[in-house]
């Protein structure tokens, strides 16, 4: 969950690295820091705070044209100066993305060695270990020390010994770079590299990329030399920019109709009148579906729970199980899968280590398994078996919502497909659904246009302290969606509880005043619902009932302290719609309460650690 960037070429090495930085700022923004080549060799800046305050760090007058950045998300060690990447060790230094699981023996051996920690960092001891391997030949210690290594890492090294040379290898972490007319660039993400160019590759795990201003040369830890595959966006860089919005998140709010549009549309074949789901583009055959014995989602945070929702989907129009479960849960339970699963893992980064360890496991276990990602030739897309992209673009707010909805998409359009296949659809089945999740983005946009309603609710919320949503079904689905947004970048208490559960225990926390979000937009749990409102009105709470448009002609006046209601849809595609209410909820109420909305404290975008 670190942002690193290494450059070596032509123009100024501090422009690129804090430019760089700032795009992979989501990724981390305890401390940053950047170690560049001088004529006095290597000098390092570095400081607790954001890239932002990086630059003050660097007196006028270092002039370099190469060198390393890194902007952290504190894993090993404070949040400290010392702590801060980069970490020099004799001849070496680099910066880090990972976590070296064995850094504690390994520090012990150095130690023996005399070769004394100063920060609390397992990259400190790798620095150190790779100083004691290097005898000028930066393979040779590359190739020692990541044998002696375990855990993941993205490591850009130099060597003070070897002028405006970076090397770099990686294990889990991720890497992607370009050669451009600038010179070469290396970094954690392709956010930092779009500036550049749109032609990038990933570099392999275990291979040793040489950047010098001229070339990147890949090769295995043999010597070998590697052709990585080229890759391409058509992301441009105002994709990866606020354009205008005073967030990311608010940017990534408004893009959703262009992102839910960009996700569906290459996937609809239109014949005689027909509007049906193609995966053709995809190469997911129906077969994955039909010979799926047993269906398991494995995802984190909202990648999870875009999973609940699809969940609820596929069991009402296929009537077959699924189950969701929790990635971090799921690697470590030896879960019950085998040929004959069909194990589907859904992350934005596609970069999320507990996300990719479960797909490794369930692999391991002989499951077909199938991606949903958005980040194209990340980690998780290149290792599962088939992957279906979301096209949202870049996502640079922590909080997740863009890719969320683009997620819904696509599992809308399996649900789809799935109904098709197994004949629970015919072609006019399938046509009047695919044409309602056409009209989508147009209903986002109509909920957009009326954000100022949501802005002044938010005033109600800024003050409090617990708030609960509440759900039946695919509400109750939804809920778990509203309430993450809300607390991880509101720091509101919140939590998501299926209405009915709620006189089990959590109806005592309900006193004078607090906010209760009732999902209600579901027509055939409707009744049941409106009845969980009253029973938390009964006890004080301030009721804002979201509710389809479609179903409440008959619903009593007064029952709710707020009323918001979604374009009317079929009521199993509200999700969308009330989904957008719920981040604007929490967006706004963010920005009352004068917090970073992009960033907020303790969280990174990526959790490329366990
Ligand atoms: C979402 O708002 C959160 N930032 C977080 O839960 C995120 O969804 C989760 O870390 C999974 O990330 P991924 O989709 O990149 O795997």
């Amino acid at each position: 969950m670190c942002g690193i960037i290494g450059f070596t070429g032509y123009i100024d090495a501090k422009e690129v690295l804090l430019n760089g930085l700032a795009e992979l700022e989501y990724r981390g923004y305890d401390s940053a820091g950047v170690a560049v080549f001088t004529d006095k060799g290597v000098e390092t800046f570095k400081n607790v705070g954001k890239v932002a305050a990086l630059r003050n760090e660097i007196p006028a007058g270092v002039e370099s044209s190469c060198g390393i950045g890194h902007t952290r998300w504190a894993t090993h060690g404070g949040v400290t100066k010392t702590n801060a990447h980069p970490h020099t060790c004799g001849k070496v230094t680099l910066i880090h993305n990972g976590i070296i699981e064995n850094y504690h023996e390994l520090a012990a051996e150095l130690k023996n060695g005399g070769r004394i920690p100063q920060s609390q960092t397992d990259t400190e001891v790798a620095a150190m270990l790779l100083d004691s391997l290097y005898t000028g030949d930066a393979y040779e210690a590359i190739s020692e020390a990541v044998k002696r290594l375990t855990g993941a890492y993205a490591f850009c090294i130099m060597f003070e010994d070897q002028k405006d040379v970076i090397y770099c290898i990686r294990k889990g972490s991720p890497l992607v770079a370009c050669m451009a007319e600038e010179g070469a660039v290396i970094a954690s993400d392709m956010v930092a590299l779009l500036k550049y160019s749109k032609e990038y590759f990933v570099l392999p795990e275990f291979n040793i990329a040489k950047l010098t201003k001229n070339s990147i040369m890949v090769t295995d830890l043999y010597g070998n030399t590697v052709t990585p595959t080229m890759l391409s966006v058509n992301w441009d860089m105002s994709a990866a920019q606020k354009n205008g919005f005073k967030h990311y998140m608010l940017k990534e709010i408004h893009e959703q109709p262009e992102s839910v549009k960009l996700t569906v549309r290459p996937r609809i074949k239109r014949e005689n009148g027909a509007v049906l789901p193609d995966f053709s583009e995809d190469k997911v055959p129906d077969e994955l579906f039909l010979n799926a014995g047993k269906i398991v989602i494995t995802a984190c945070g909202t990648a999870m729970h875009a999973g609940l929702v699809g969940r609820v989907l596929i069991e009402k129009m296929i009537r077959v199980p699924v189950s969701v479960e929790i990635a971090s849960e799921f690697r470590y339970a030896d879960p019950i899968v085998d040929e004959k699963s069909l194990v589907i893992v859904v992350s934005q980064s596609g970069e999320t280590a507990d996300t990719l360890a479960a797909l490794r496991l369930a692999k391991e276990k002989g499951a077909k398994t199938l991606a949903i990602v958005n980040v194209k030739g990340s980690s998780i897309a290149r290792e599962a078996d088939y992957c279906m992209y979301t096209h949202a673009g870049p996502e640079i707010a922590v909080a997740s919502t863009k890719a969320y909805t683009a997620q819904l998409a696509v599992f809308y359009l399996i649900a789809c497909r799935f109904a098709l296949a197994t004949g629970k659809f015919d072609k006019e089945q399938a046509t009047e659904f695919m044409n309602e999740l056409e009209a989508v983005p147009e209903k986002i946009e109509k909920i957009l246009e009326e954000r100022g309603v949501i802005k002044e609710l938010s005033k109600r919320l800024t003050p409090a302290r617990d708030l609960f949503f509440i759900g039946r079904g695919l509400d109750y689905a939804l809920s778990c969606e509203g309430s993450i947004k809300l607390k991880e970048i509101t720091y509101i208490h919140s939590e998501a509880y299926a209405a009915g559960e709620l006189k089990h225990g959590t109806l005592s926390l309900i006193t004078g005043g607090t906010p209760v979000i009732a999902l209600g937009t579901q027509k055939a749990v409707f009744p049941k619902l409106i009845s969980n409102v009253k029973e938390v009105r009964a006890r004080g709470a301030m009721v804002i009932l979201v509710t389809n448009g479609a179903n409440t002609d008959d619903m009593e006046k007064g029952i709710c302290d707020e009323h918001l209601v979604i374009p009317a849809c079929k009521d199993e595609f509200a999700p969308f719609l009330a989904a957008i209410y719920l981040q604007l909820i929490a967006y706004y109420t963010s920005s009352y309460r004068g917090l970073d909305v992009d960033q907020p404290r303790n969280l990174a975008k990526s959790v490329t650690v366990e």
